[in-house]
């Protein structure tokens, strides 16, 4: 297989995918109306090199519109017309779900049932919103609980914030776009999306279904731009809330920045799994961890990096893992029966392998796995390697696993807890309070009870602590992260 951005078949354009179908260049979206440049981008898959699609980066006269527009646009569009466009992108979504999954697939390399989950995903993630847009109704407080508020009654509703940057990710090309996206809308913040440059073709074709709507101008731009602009853009003071999901420094050193701005950072993790010895399913946790291990090629932030088994249970759960990864389908993301395909790029996939080697020489056995071809890394399982390894105490973001015995709960979630990160993190247990212990113990954002770290429903809080971020998505968490309260007291009533 020839190294990312070496091939030149160009055939995959006649996929039928947007733009592409026809050879076009994709246009982005300047507050909801399409434009290109003469700044073009290729997009390829780091499978093998095939042209995914073209677009062309934003020029800066045109991220200067898009923020003019999104600064002045219409906020008080009401509930039902906001929750309409919702419902239609969501339904959309759903009626071209092949064709979008097969776009995540051809510029992510992401294996097209992975792709197609993903699609659900943000099908459910836009009905969320939509719902959410309807329910916003605010908070009645009663006052006359102090004698000096008799007669007095508040209601506290939420504002929105005003223009979010909304910066999002490779990983999901689709559903981690919908995460800003959506959000805004329902909670009446214009959003500027600027897409991971590895994948801005799925972003632009979220672009064109929120097209199909009556939001108004300036209420959403899709702008593929550099790094480098967007970062000039995160100190924009039009656009007082910057929503990012990406790497661990760029997210913080946006923080840092601008300390004044509303900032959500998702950031990474090296989510962990426990397995507790009271836990009889060792077949079906084995299952999971090596799936939710290796999915998108380890490229989640919550897959699962690391396993505490207790020693009662660790050998044969260490012998089931191994068995249940080496099953695995490694190769063509196109094909519906591929587990496990590339990385981002081969220079991705390079360190991956390159922190398994020095896991590797500080002690670590490869219990499976351990090869790479080219952006390609195969499925790989380590015993013994050591805490302070990159594999264990940074967050890999390829498909490697490290188990390690323990011998009680309390190791593990020390273990757990001795890391800089905190995202989310997995109990196998029939136990309620170790289950209670796991959620009041662990320094995480949220602790998933007889399953791997690696599940999110698209409607639940979502974030970390530590340097895995600051801030929550997920539908309903997202909009009061995008709005802040405003209160109204109403005097002289009687309740
Ligand atoms: C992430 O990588 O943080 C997103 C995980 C998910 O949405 O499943």
């Amino acid at each position: 297989m020839p190294p990312a951005g070496e091939g030149t078949d160009a055939g995959c354009v006649t996929r039928g995918i947007g733009a592409a179908a026809a050879g076009e260049t994709t246009p982005y979206r300047v507050a909801g109306r399409p434009a290109s440049s003469k700044d073009i981008v290729e997009v390829r898959s780091p499978y093998d090199g095939k042209l995914a699609g073209t677009t062309s980066n934003a020029t800066a006269a045109d991220i200067e519109d898009a923020v003019a527009a999104a600064a002045t646009a219409d906020r008080a569009l009401p509930a039902h017309a906001r929750a309409a466009a919702l419902d239609h992108v969501s339904r959309r979504l759903a009626e071209r779900a092949a064709e979008v999954a097969a776009l995540v697939t051809a510029e992510s390399g992401k294996p097209v049932k992975w792709a197609a989950a993903e699609v659900t995903r943000a099908v459910s993630t836009f009905r969320w919103a939509a719902e959410e847009a309807r329910r916003d109704s605010g908070e009645l407080q009663r006052l006359d609980t102090d004698p000096a508020s008799t007669g007095r009654l508040a209601l506290v509703r939420r504002a929105p914030r005003g223009p979010v940057l909304g910066i999002t990710p490779f990983n999901f090309p689709l559903n981690l776009v919908a995460h800003k996206v959506a959000p805004a809308i329902a909670a009446g913040c214009p959003i500027i999306v600027k897409p991971a440059p590895a994948t801005p073709l799925t972003a632009l074709l979220l672009g064109e279904l929120l097209a199909e709507t009556g939001l108004p101008e300036g209420a959403w731009s899709v702008l593929p731009m550099t790094n480098a602009t967007a970062a000039e853009l995160v100190a924009d003071p039009r656009l007082p809330v910057v929503s990012f999901t990406g790497s661990v420094p760029v997210g913080w050193s946006i923080r840092d920045r601008v300390p004044r701005k509303h900032v959500t950072l998702e950031l990474g993790g090296n989510a962990a799994a426990v397995v507790c010895p009271d836990w009889t399913d060792l077949a079906g946790a084995a299952r999971r961890i090596a799936t939710f291990a290796m999915y998108q090629a380890g490229q989640s932030c919550i897959s699962v990096q690391r396993v505490y088994a207790h020693r009662a249970v660790y050998a044969e759960l260490a012998d089931r893992v191994v068995a249940e990864v080496r099953a695995l389908r490694t190769g063509d993301p196109t094909d519906p029966a591929t587990d496990v395909g590339p990385l981002i790029d081969e220079a991705a996939a390079g360190r991956v392998q390159s922190w398994v080697q020095e896991a590797v020489a500080a002690g670590a056995r490869i219990l499976t796995g351990g090869e790479r071809d080219g952006a390609t890394m195969a499925p790989t399982v380590l015993a013994g390697a050591p805490d302070d390894c990159r594999v264990n105490a940074d967050e890999v973001f390829g498909p490697v696993l490290t188990l390690a015995p323990v011998d009680d709960v309390d190791e593990a979630f020390a273990r757990i807890n001795a890391s800089r990160f905190g995202l989310q993190a997995g109990v196998f247990t029939h136990d309620l309070r170790t289950a209670f212990r796991a959620s009041a113990d662990l320094d995480v954002g949220g602790v998933i009870v007889g399953d791997v770290p690696s599940y999110r429903a698209d409607q639940l809080p979502y974030g970390g602590v530590k340097d895995s971020g600051t801030g929550r998505e997920g539908v309903r968490a997202a909009m009061d992260d995008l709005t802040e309260a405003r209160t109204l007291v109403l005097t002289g009533i009687r309740w």
